[in-house]
C-alpha cells in the first residue's frame, strides 16, 4: 500500500518558481506520468518528494504519513535517474545491492568485517610463513626467502586482480565467526537475503549473466536495466523515475518501454514517472499529469486527456501531429451560429452540437479557438455531421502507415490533416476538408480553458 499526496507544494529557486500550489493525489500502485515541456518542474516535483529538495511552502504524504522533513533515506522510496548513475568501479551485482547493502549493514557489521577480513589475511601470512620456514629447513635458506617473498607477492596481486578473492576469504571468515556471534550470524542473514532479492530483480530484467559485468561492458540498454535493478531490489513503496529511457535509442526505447509497463503492473509498485514525451507518458501511465510552467493543467487517464483536453496547452502538448487551432469569431445570422475568420466561415449546427451549441451562443460577437486533431479531419467524399470547408494542398509528408497532408484554408490558415496509407493526392490539389461535429474542441482564447 503507498499513496502519494502532495499538499499546496510550491518550490522557488530564488526569484524562479518551479512548481506552484501542487495539489496531486497519486493511489496506491498507480502508474502515474508526469508530462510537460522542459523546464516546467517535472524533476523539481519528483526530487521533493525523494527528498533530494525541500519545499518552500505546502505538505508531502506517502501512506498517509507525513513526509516534508524526513531525510531521503526514511521515505522507502527509490529512483531511477536519466544518468542511470551507477557506480564505474562496482560490478552489476553489487551496482544492484548497493541501496540495500547500505539500509540493511550496521556499522558495527561493517567494522566486524573488516576486521574479518585483516585476520584472515594475517591468517594467509602465517600458512604461507609456516610453509617458508619447512621449504628453509628441507631446501636450504634460499628457498626460505624465495617461498615468503614469492608467496606474499602473489597474495597481495591475487587480492588486487580477484576481487572475488579477497571477498571468498572475508565471507569464508564470516560464516566462521557466525558459530560464535550474533552480528556475523545477522550479516550473513542480510547477505543471503540481498543476493536473493538481486538474483530475483536480474532474472525479472533478465540480466543474470551480466552480474559479474562492470558498468562500462555494458550496453546502454543493459545499464538501464541495471539502474531498474537497484530500485527493484530495494523493494520500495515508490518508484521514482526521471526520464529513464532517455538515453537509449528509439527501438530500444519502445521494447524497454512496453517492458517497464508489464514490469511495474507485475511489482505493483506506485511509480511516479516523469518524462517530455508525450507518446511516451500515453503509453505508460495509468493516469498523466500534464505540467505546464510549475502547475499541472490537467491530470486523467490517457484517453481522457487526449478526447477532452481541458486547456489549449494540453490540447496542443498531446498528440503528433500537433492538434489543429483557428482562432474566429462566433457570429450569429438566420441559418444560426458560424465561426468566421478571415476567408472562413464555419457552419456550427445547433442539432449536431447540442448543448455545446447553446454554451457557444454565449461566446457570440467573441473570440474562440477551434481545435481539431488531424486524424480527425476528413477529406473523403461527403462525411454526415460534419461542417466543411475547401482547402489546397501544401505539402505532403508520406511516413508509412499514414500520410500528413498539409492545408491551406481561408486567407492562409494552415490545417494538418493525417489519413491512413497513401493517397494520391499532390501539392497544388484542392479537396473539401470535413471537421465532424463531434471532434471539435473550443477553448476561449484569453483564459486557455475549454469550453466544450
Ligand atoms: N537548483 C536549482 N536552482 C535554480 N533553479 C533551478 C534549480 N533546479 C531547477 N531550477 C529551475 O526550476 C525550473 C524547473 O526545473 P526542472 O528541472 O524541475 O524542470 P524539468 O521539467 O525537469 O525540465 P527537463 O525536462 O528539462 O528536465 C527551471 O526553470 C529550472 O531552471
Ligand atoms: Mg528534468
Amino acid at each position: 500500500m503507498a499513496e502519494v499526496k502532495f499538499e499546496n507544494v510550491t518550490k522557488a529557486f530564488g526569484e524562479t518558481v518551479a512548481v506552484r500550489d501542487l495539489d496531486l493525489e497519486i493511489h496506491d500502485k498507480e502508474f502515474l506520468v508526469l508530462v510537460g515541456p522542459s523546464g516546467c518542474g517535472k524533476t523539481t516535483t519528483l526530487r521533493m518528494l525523494a527528498g533530494l529538495e525541500d519545499t518552500t511552502k505546502g505538505r508531502i504524504y506517502i501512506d498517509g504519513k507525513d513526509v516534508t522533513f524526513l531525510p531521503p533515506k526514511d521515505r522507502d522510496i527509490a529512483m531511477v535517474f536519466q544518468s542511470y548513475a551507477l557506480y564505474p568501479h562496482m560490478n552489476v551485482y553489487d551496482n544492484m545491492a548497493f541501496g540495500l547493502r547500505n539500509r540493511l549493514i550496521s556499522t558495527g557489521m561493517k567494522q566486524l568485517r573488516a576486521g574479518v577480513t585483516l585476520v584472515m589475511w594475517l591468517i594467509v601470512i602465517a600458512i604461507i610463513t609456516v610453509l617458508s620456514q619447512v621449504a628453509g629447513m628441507i631446501f636450504g635458506k634460499p628457498f626460505y626467502s624465495m617461498m615468503m617473498f614469492g608467496g606474499i607477492g602473489a597474495f597481495f596481486l591475487a587480492l588486487s586482480l580477484y576481487p572475488d578473492f579477497r571477498l571468498t576469504l572475508t565471507w569464508k571468515g564470516m560464516i566462521f565467526l557466525s558459530r560464535y556471534s550474533n552480528l556475523a550470524r545477522d550479516y550473513i542473514r542480510i547477505e543471503k537475503t540481498i543476493e536473493e532479492r538481486v538474483k530475483w530483480a536480474a532474472e525479472i530484467l533478465e540480466i543474470p549473466e551480466l552480474l559479474k559485468r562492470k558498468p562500462r561492458q555494458l550496453s546502454g540498454g543493459q545499464r538501464q536495466r541495471v539502474a531498474l535493478g537497484r530500485a527493484m531490489v530495494r523493494q520500495p513503496k515508490v518508484f521514482l523515475m526521471d526520464e529513464p529511457l532517455s538515453n537509449l535509442d528509439a527501438k530500444l526505447r519502445n521494447s524497454m518501454r512496453a517492458e517497464l509497463a508489464s514490469l511495474q503492473s507485475k511489482l505493483e509498485i506506485t511509480t511516479v514517472y516523469v518524462t517530455h514525451d508525450q507518446v511516451e507518458a500515453m503509453t505508460l501511465g495509468h493516469r498523466i499529469a500534464v505540467m505546464n510552467k510549475g502547475v499541472i493543467e490537467q491530470i486523467g487517464t490517457p484517453d481522457e486527456v487526449y478526447s477532452r483536453p481541458e486547456t489549449l496547452f494540453v490540447a496542443g502538448f498531446i498528440g503528433t501531429p500537433t492538434m489543429n487551432f483557428i482562432r474566429g469569431k462566433i457570429e450569429s445570422d438566420q441559418n444560426g451560429l458560424k465561426l468566421v475568420s478571415p476567408g472562413i466561415s464555419l457552419l456550427l449546427s445547433e442539432s449536431e452540437l447540442g448543448k455545446r451549441y447553446q454554451q457557444l451562443k454565449q461566446y457570440t460577437g467573441k473570440d474562440v479557438v477551434l481545435g481539431i486533431r488531424p486524424e480527425n479531419v476528413k477529406i473523403e467524399t461527403e462525411v454526415e455531421k460534419a461542417a466543411s470547408l475547401p482547402g489546397i494542398v501544401t505539402f505532403v509528408e508520406p511516413i508509412g502507415s499514414v500520410t500528413n497532408l498539409f492545408f491551406e484554408i481561408g486567407r492562409g490558415e494552415k490545417i494538418t490533416v493525417s489519413v491512413e496509407g497513401y493517397r494520391k493526392i499532390g501539392r497544388g490539389d484542392s479537396s473539401t476538408l470535413f471537421f465532424p461535429y463531434d471532434m471539435m474542441h473550443f477553448f476561449n482564447p484569453t483564459s486557455g480553458k475549454r469550453i466544450c
